[in-house]
């Protein structure tokens, strides 16, 4: 089993060792090798209380929700709701109407590309994105602005990986009418400084939306204190279930915004000449949800916070200085993207080998990493590199696991030159 071998200051107070037990997944041989999960920005492993959660609602109380009157339906509605408010507590939302469950955080951009966007963003207007956006925070603001004559504006980055922000505080003025950047890189880890973000983009007169797809597990997220007018979840980054995602928004934004999509459920009235809607949040919730996830994503959360998100927070760190050094030292390593603040994510290059082939040596040692563009291509044009090799940390790893990474990018070296 894992121990903690190194020294300080590379220590932690988790029991790791119980962490890990929770995670069947974990548990497996890969390629002869015990698995090493370095693929967390990708998506996380899911804990047992998760797994039990989805077998328990399909085997013990299937039932579509907000329509029955029997006792399953009953059951089932009063376990998605239960998420929805576990949801508020976890982000600090003021109002449990503010939470909208949807498939992911990609579904929540769109969401607000096309219904705050289409009736909010006029000829003109200009919208504001960073240059280390993921895809999802690019193409739904570049259709928007295709559609209503708008204008995106990028703002750019340093070579290290940080928001420019006199550029920023540049490109803001009337114009800007969303600014949409993300809380933590999922290519290079860095954490922007969103409070200062939104601050400046309210005084600009601007609304924000914050991608929290690399954030929500890492660090203690409070909407009210940040002052977001948008933040954007995935579950599957936090431990919970694929599918199941969340868009927080301001109650006074989403009343003014039109329904996204129409069906079931977002309905108060209809006849074949007109349409009345239902209040939020069922207004954005049209048909039926993907109930036994959002219930299953509950569990996730109540893990989380048991853990503690502060402590989370501390054990990764520690890895993510540890690892830093570590590949630091081996002089055929260059890191990319070395911001002063970061989440648990170490991209990197060797110079002469495709992150691709290195990616699937490492996968003969049983080290699951991701390669590639990470659906950054803007970002990876910007720093001049057809794609990384990707190392991206949760609460479970080990300063063991780093170890073997780093022996595994020895020997890669040893044998390819
Ligand atoms: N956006 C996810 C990643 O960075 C899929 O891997």
């Amino acid at each position: 089993m894992m121990s903690i071998t190194n020294p300080p200051p590379f220590v932690t107070t988790l029991d790791i060792r119980s962490i890990r037990d929770a995670f069947p997944v974990l548990k497996q041989q890969v390629n002869g090798h015990p698995l090493v999960y370095f693929d967390n920005a990708a998506t996380t492993q899911k804990p047992q209380q998760v797994i039990h959660a989805l077998n328990a609602y399909y085997q013990e109380y299937n039932a579509n929700i907000h329509r029955g009157v029997h006792a399953l339906a009953d059951k089932a509605t009063m376990a998605y709701e239960k998420t929805r408010e576990m949801v508020q507590t976890f982000i600090h939302a003021q109002h449990v109407e503010e939470i909208i469950f949807v498939r992911g955080v990609t579904e929540a951009i769109n969401l607000v590309a096309a219904s705050y966007g289409r009736t909010l963003i006029e000829e003109g207007d200009e919208i504001l994105i960073s240059a280390m956006e993921h895809h999802a925070n690019i193409v739904p603001w570049q259709w928007i602005c295709q559609e209503r004559k708008a204008k995106l504006n990028v703002i750019p980055i340093s070579d290290e990986g940080e928001i420019d922000m006199e550029a920023y505080h540049q490109l803001l003025s009337s114009r800007t009418k969303l600014v949409a950047v993300n809380h933590a890189s999922n290519t290079l880890g860095t954490i922007n400084p969103i409070k200062e973000i939104i601050r400046d983009a309210h005084h600009a007169g601007a609304v924000v939306l914050i991608d929290g797809a690399q954030s929500a597990a890492h660090i203690p997220v409070d909407v009210q204190d940040l002052d977001c007018d948008f933040y954007c979840l995935s579950a599957h980054k936090m431990y919970g279930p694929t599918g199941v995602g969340v868009l927080y928004g301001k109650k006074e934004l989403l009343e003014r915004m039109p329904p996204y999509q129409g069906g079931g459920e977002m309905i108060r009235e209809v006849s074949f000449e007109h349409t009345t809607y239902n209040e939020l949040p069922y207004k954005f919730e049209a048909g039926t949800p993907n109930i036994a996830d959002v219930i299953a994503f509950q569990h996730a959360m109540k893990f989380i916070l048991e853990v503690g998100l502060d402590n989370i927070a501390v054990h990764e760190q520690a890895l993510l200085a540890y690892a830093t050094e570590k590949t630091e030292n081996l002089s055929f390593i260059r890191l990319i993207g070395t911001a002063r603040e970061k989440v648990g994510v170490l991209s990197f290059v060797i110079e002469g080998i495709h992150p691709f082939d290195i990616g699937q040596m490492l996968d003969a040692r049983g080290i699951a990493v991701r390669t590639g563009h990470h659906c950054t291509q803007p970002l990876m044009a910007r720093l001049g590199l057809d794609g990384t090799v990707r190392a991206s940390f949760a609460l479970y790893n080990t300063f063991e696991e780093i170890d073997q990474l780093v022996e595994g990018l020895n020997k890669i070296i040893r044998f390819l030159k």
